[in-house]
């Protein structure tokens, strides 16, 4: 495994755990350090207890560097980052630095495997920089989600593998044998196109879950039964159908955006998703005229504390949090925010961190929740009530007890609701 990051830690820890002998190599020495001494250098349930449990079976290590991984492997899985690059294109430069630098340590007839996310046509070019005829190349994107990333990779919906050399394809499908997922083979480009379409289609799902809760507020009907209604629907499902303050992270924002430039690069204006991504812009919006109505009209001088700076819950993952930049947005217009996570160990932006949700609330005149910690729903309202100054709670996840909420005597704002 090229990358120790999510997808690649992760994914190690569940390959080890199905009978392989896992090698995972990264590049920063702080992070490998970590590793070999048993912790983890981020955020993500259940993944400890998997990292030690196949370390302590020999079938799990950490190395410094890329070539020192593969030489005596059979597969090499690229695992490293592709950030958003200058014009929403993908930066290749990790990609292209580890392929340059595992191509002659790489054994012979292995197989490389790019797990990345990648612009359309990558992993052909993969195959010309690595420039080893014997060495097959196969597409093989992942699908798990952070906060229940070794769940996902467990028990995962499914496997997809691009390769138009079959035999190739079959032997990276068979190292998933161990969890019984349907396998879908297909040439490269269709694995990374499928990869951006499943992103923008789930970040298309949740724009127009997002839109439809400001047609309830508008028309005056209840998000919580919508929401169940359409759910029952087995064409539709009851997953990712939850309204909140516009969808973040590490993929979904940096994958609509590329796939929309690689359609127009090609000619296509998807006008489509152009208006899916300035929906979650909208949406952000919306949940700042919320908290700055619960503010009396302006923020100016408000005390806003905010619960949850994460992009969703159990990560600690900040990139691109909704959170995190309406935060910076009602800074800008004159509030004072004081903010609750319990993963955060440091204030990343302007403002001042508690360290319980009550000592965020302090003289605040809104409590805004923006990430769905569990923990919310347990909140002790006569407490929450007694350090407050105000009595607006803004509720961008819809998962406060909206009843018990105004029976206390809050002004209770939610989505829809
Ligand atoms: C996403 C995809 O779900 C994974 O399948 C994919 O593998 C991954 O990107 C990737 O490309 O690596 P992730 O970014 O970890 O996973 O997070 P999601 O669970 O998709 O959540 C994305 C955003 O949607 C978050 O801001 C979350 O709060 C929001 N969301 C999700 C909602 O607002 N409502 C929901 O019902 C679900």
């Amino acid at each position: 495994m090229l990358g120790c990051g999510y997808v690649g830690l992760t994914t190690g820890a569940c390959l080890a755990h199905f009978g392989h002998d896992v090698v995972c190599a990264d590049v920063d020495p702080g992070r490998i350090s970590l590793l070999q001494g048993g912790e983890l250098p981020f955020v993500e349930p259940d993944l400890a207890g998997l990292v030690s449990d196949s370390q302590a079976a020999g079938r799990l290590r950490f190395v410094l560097g890329a070539a020192e991984a593969v030489a005596d492997r059979e597969f090499a899985v690229v695992c490293v980052p592709t950030p958003r690059g200058p014009g929403d294109a993908p930066d290749l430069t990790f990609v292209r630095r580890c392929v340059a630098e595992v191509a002659p340590a790489l054994s012979k007839a292995a197989i490389m495997i790019v797990k990345s996310t990648v612009p359309v046509g990558t992993t052909a070019e993969v195959e010309r920089w690595l420039g080893r005829s014997d060495v097959a190349v196969v597409s093989n994107p992942e699908f798990l989600r952070e906060g229940s990333a070794v769940h996902d990779c467990l028990h995962p919906d499914r496997i997809v593998v691009g390769c138009d050399d079959r035999a190739a394809a079959h032997r990276v499908a068979q190292l998933y044998d161990g969890c019984a997922a349907p396998v879908v083979i297909t040439d490269p480009r269709t694995a990374e196109v499928l990869k951006y379409t499943a992103n923008a289609f789930l970040a298309t799902r949740l724009s127009f879950i997002n839109a439809i809760s400001t047609v309830c507020d508008v028309l005056g009907a209840d998000m919580d039964g919508v929401v169940a209604g359409l759910g029952y629907d087995r064409r539709i499902g009851p997953e990712f159908l939850q309204p909140g303050p516009g969808w973040g992270g590490s993929c979904l924002p940096k994958d609509t955006r590329a796939l929309l430039r690689m359609a127009g690069d090609a000619g296509l204006r998807f006008e489509l998703l152009e208006q899916v991504i300035e929906t979650n812009d909208r949406q952000i919006d919306s949940v700042i005229g919320k908290i700055r109505v619960a503010a009396g009209g302006t923020l100016r001088g408000a005390v806003v504390a905010v619960l949850g700076l994460a992009f969703k819950a159990n990560t600690d993952d900040l990139r691109d949090s909704p959170a995190i930049i309406i935060i910076e947005r009602i800074v800008g217009e004159g509030a004072i925010v004081r903010a609750y996570d319990p993963t955060a160990r440091e204030a990343a932006g302007t403002y001042e961190l508690a360290t319980t949700p009550y000592e965020a609330a302090e003289s605040a005149d809104v409590v805004a929740v923006l990430t769905e910690w569990e923990e919310f729903r347990d909140l002790d309202l006569d407490k929450l009530a007694a350090v407050m100054r105000g009595n607006a709670v803004v509720d961008a996840r819809n998962m406060l007890d909206k009843a018990a909420f105004v029976a206390a005597g809050y002004d209770y704002t939610g989505l829809g609701r």
